[in-house]
């Protein structure tokens, strides 16, 4: 969506709010031995609380309220019995509905002490995030970010998984434009003041070829190296955007 109105952007920062509280509240519960349901469970309650709900459950019937992902597995885990051990990545990936507004955002969490190469990837996805908002601005073409994300992932020896990327958000999760993680030239749009976007490197530390599980939503790298998430809703103005889901 495109915000017209200070309405519209007032609702936005309350769906956005509600996504870091929840985000932040399952940061709380990682520990090794909590299985992704009961991670599910804690950020649910905080949003029922909020009289939110599961915008990936409305939309696209996903058998979760939120996608937890773990180690090879990029995005759309389905929260279950699986525990989460030391050493792993959690990958906590929120999208919520309230009042007919949508926000998105993820975050990887190591589990206690993670191996050099894993912490390293999760700084990368982070710090590409980071560098991608000085070109996240009105008159730059969409293909800027993706350009930007993937010069840093490649120079820290990574790959960013190319079938995954950011989109338009607001009334919907995915909304026009796609915000891939590479410089495609079909993401030609020119981004505009007011238009809500999702920046999200997703990368891995292998090949980057992702491929989906047999439970038919999980995407995981092929090779089965781990990957990373981070990502914020925000929205696009002449100068630094506004993140609807930071703290
Ligand atoms: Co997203």
């Amino acid at each position: 969506m495109s915000i017209n109105t200070p309405e519209e952007l007032a609702s936005m920062r309350a769906a956005g709010a509600i996504v870091r509280r929840m985000i932040e509240a399952m940061k709380r519960a990682v520990r090794p031995g909590v299985t992704t349901a009961e991670l599910d469970e804690v950020g649910a309650t905080v949003m029922r609380e909020h009289g939110a709900q599961s915008a990936p459950q409305l939309v696209y019937k996903f058998p979760g309220v939120n996608c937890i992902s773990l180690n090879e597995e990029a995005v759309h885990g389905i929260p279950g019995e699986r525990a989460v051990r030391e050493g792993d990545l959690v990958k906590l990936d929120v999208t919520i509905e309230k009042d007919g507004f949508m926000a998105d955002a993820a975050e990887t969490v190591p589990v206690g002490e993670v191996p050099e190469e894993s912490q390293r990837l999760v700084a990368c996805a982070e710090r590409a995030f980071h560098k991608a908002m000085l070109v996240a601005r009105a008159g730059f073409r969409v293909s800027e970010i993706g350009r930007v994300v993937e010069r840093e992932v490649r120079r820290n020896g990574f790959s960013v998984i190319r079938d995954l990327g950011g989109h338009g958000i607001g009334r919907t999760i995915h909304e026009p434009p796609r915000v891939p993680n590479y410089a495609d030239p079909a993401a030609s749009q020119i981004l505009t003041e007011g238009l809500v976007i999702t920046v999200e490197p997703i990368i891995a530390a292998g090949s980057g070829r992702a491929i989906v599980a047999k439970d038919g939503w999980t995407v995981c790298t092929a090779d089965r190296r781990p990957s990373a998430h981070y990502e914020h809703t925000l929205v696009i103005t002449k100068g630094e955007p506004i993140l609807l889901t930071a703290a």
